[in-house]
């Protein structure tokens, strides 16, 4: 069999030429890393969990008309995509405080935000993706002004969309970040949710108790990261809820 053409190795996926032109194959690796890699490990199973978890949610999208990069799943650990230039920012959005957020606004973490806010961080893990404001997107030409719309339009639908998909499966969206890709079709280009929607890159904590069932489980060792991502995906009928099978149908009077 030829060998596949890897074009990137990350720290969390690798990425690697498509069957055609203008596709990539993203591989859903088992490492966890926080803090720009200064806290490292492998978590078994995480690869395969945000595989589905990202189909699901980049599925949803598509259907409601939010164009993202996804094409299909291949395979447990890898998804097909369209290829793209990756725009050289962080979005986030945030509903609540969390995170540096927290620590720089001195809010306490789960203070609801009077409205979404979105912000921007230059990726860039040798500086360790700073904050930066539109003013600085617009000066050195990371973006242009309508770029920068159609980004924010497209960060706040899919916090619409995941808040929404959240809420009815008993979990608050604290924040999450995306990438956006930039695709030519002639010379027009379009502006693209990119790279990965999971567990990884959201905070998510449970309605009733504030169990966080994301990444911060890793980054704070508070308990087994694998299973948390499990939670979220057999509340959201992801994965099977037992891995019992069931002999004969039930009837309910
Ligand atoms: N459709 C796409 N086309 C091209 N590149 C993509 C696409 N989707 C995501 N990427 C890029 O592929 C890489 C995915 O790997 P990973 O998430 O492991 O990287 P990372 O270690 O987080 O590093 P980075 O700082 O580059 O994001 C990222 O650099 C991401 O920007
Ligand atoms: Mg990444």
């Amino acid at each position: 069999m030829a060998r596949r053409n890897k074009i990137y190795e990350g720290k969390a996926k690798i990425i690697y030429e498509g069957p055609e032109a203008g596709t990539i194959v993203q591989y859903f690796k088992d490492d966890a890393t926080a803090f720009n890699a200064q806290k490292k490990d492998v978590i078994e199973g995480k690869g395969v969990l945000n595989n589905r978890l990202c189909e699901y949610f980049m599925v949803g999208l598509n259907q409601i008309g939010v164009p993202t990069h996804f094409i299909k799943r291949l395979n447990m650990r890898e998804q097909l995509c369209k290829s793209c230039e990756i725009v050289p920012l962080e979005v986030i959005v945030r509903n609540y405080a969390a995170g540096t957020m927290s620590k720089r606004l001195g809010l306490e973490e789960g203070t609801q935000l009077p409205r979404p806010i979105v912000e921007y961080c230059y990726k860039d893990d040798s500086l360790g993706d700073p904050l930066v404001s539109e003013e600085h997107i617009a000066a050195f030409g990371w973006a242009s002004q309508q770029d920068m719309d159609d980004i924010l339009s497209l960060a706040l639908r899919v916090n619409d969309f995941l808040s929404g998909v959240m809420y009815g499966v008993g979990i608050k969206l604290i924040d999450f970040k995306i990438e956006i890709g930039r695709v030519y079709d002639g010379d027009y280009q379009r502006l693209i949710v990119a790279d990965e929607i999971s567990p990884d890159s959201c905070r998510l904590w449970d309605m009733e108790t504030g169990q966080k069932l994301d990444k911060d489980v890793f980054r704070r060792d508070l308990g087994n990261l694998a299973d948390a991502y499990t939670e979220v995906a057999t509340r959201l009928g992801v994965m099977p809820k037992t891995s019992t099978p069931i002999t004969k149908p039930t009837l309910i009077n």
